[in-house]
């Protein structure tokens, strides 16, 4: 029987518990007409996993397969899609349902996949049966690896940085906490869009590799002299950033204050140092947007894979880890818990074989 990763649900304070994970077996079913059964390669790690186990993240739930990031081989294809365009075919799963195009937001019930209840499904098991409207075919320059940690992260950058905040070439954007798995799609998409991309980081090593993957400079944003740092990086003649793109919160509209241009824009995807953030009067005054992004649409996902796919972006994969052990799956959590990561956290869960 095919194998999934699930949480074991168990009691326990909000934060104040860690699901354990077991490997359970799934019954593989077959595809209906529109559906086709993807045999699973990679699947990898975000925020929201963690989240997920510490009972932090909205509708989590045991014995349901985890995580929203995959990428497969399509083995079986239902009576009305095309075999002789899918079979055998890499294919990188869209990671949530129920938002098509709609610029503002989800038309529908909006759910990801991976670990809850209210799409009960996920990337980290040997089979996925999904329609065939959820996937995208794998662009061909990328390893297995690099194709599993597309999907939540370059989504939730493309929104963030090209929808969002409204990048241009030229414009000086500041991206915090590189080392994120969103932060780094974040720095790829704006230096692939031609700005001039500023980072900040807790560990100077990460900064050294966002250098290499285009920054023009960062700072650490332990130095509680930071923002003066950056802003004497800038050129005399354009003293200001046009945005800033952030996932950690805390004190962010009063430190952009310093940073940002008027009118200038605050693209927040997360709060990582707790749900809430002040907007001083200041920030009015100064004309700042603050602008919320969550992940993104259907159509803006085949978007940033076309983009990706143009521009010949290639995901930074921190880790590799194996399905076959839990001990394994748990190591790579203990490494995002630890925060050390630059890059995504992929698992292997199956090679392609010849004899799909
Ligand atoms: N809105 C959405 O749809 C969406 C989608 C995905 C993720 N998120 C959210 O975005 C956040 C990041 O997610 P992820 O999956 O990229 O997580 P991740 O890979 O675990 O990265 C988290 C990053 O936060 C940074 N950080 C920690 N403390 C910081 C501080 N004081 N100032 C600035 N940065 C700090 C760290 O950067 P350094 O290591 O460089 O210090 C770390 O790499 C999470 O809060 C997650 O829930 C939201």
């Amino acid at each position: 029987m095919p194998k999934a990763v699930v949480m074991e649900e168990q009691p326990g304070r909000p934060g104040a518990v860690y699901f354990p994970l077991k490997i359970i077996d799934v019954p593989r079913t077959n595809p209906e007409d529109d559906q086709v059964v993807v045999k699973m390669l990679c699947a990898a790690l975000n925020r929201r996993d963690m989240f997920a186990r510490q009972r932090l993240y909205p509708g989590a739930a045991g014995n349901i397969p985890i995580l929203a990031d995959g990428v497969g081989v399509v083995v079986q294809c239902g009576s009305s899609v095309s075999e002789k365009q899918w079979l055998g075919k890499r294919v990188i799963l869209t990671p949530a349902r129920g938002w098509s195009d709609d610029l503002n937001g989800p038309e529908g019930a909006y759910a990801i996949l991976g670990g809850t209840k209210y799409l009960p499904d996920g990337c980290c098991q040997e089979f996925m049966t999904i329609p065939i409207t959820e996937v995208e075919e794998c662009p061909f320059f990328l390893s297995d690896e690099e194709a599993a940690a597309v999907p939540v992260a370059a989504l939730t950058a493309w929104r963030a940085t090209i929808i969002k905040a409204a990048i241009k070439p030229g414009d000086q954007v500041l991206i915090t906490g590189i080392g994120g798995g969103v932060a780094i799609f974040c720095l790829q998409l704006a230096v692939a869009y031609g700005a001039r991309v500023y980072v900040t980081s807790g560990k100077e090593q990460k900064l050294s590799r966002a250098k290499q993957l285009g920054a023009t400079g960062g700072v650490n944003y332990k130095d509680p002299e930071w923002t003066e740092q950056l802003l004497e990086m800038l050129p005399a003649d354009r003293p200001f950033f046009d945005s800033v793109i952030d996932s950690a919160g805390g004190e962010i509209v009063r430190e952009s204050l310093k940073l940002l241009r008027f009118g200038g824009i605050i693209s927040s995807y997360g709060m990582t140092l707790g749900p809430k953030t002040t907007f001083p009067m200041q920030a009015v005054m100064k004309g700042i947007e603050f602008k919320g992004s969550m992940m993104g649409s259907r159509k803006e996902f085949t978007e940033v894979i076309q983009f990706i796919g143009k521009h010949r972006i290639q995901p930074v994969v921190d880790s590799v880890y194996s399905m076959d052990d839990i001990n394994s799956v748990n190591n790579a959590f203990d490494v995002m818990r630890a925060g050390t990561q630059f890059g995504k956290l992929v698992i292997r869960i199956a090679t392609a074989s010849p004899n799909l």
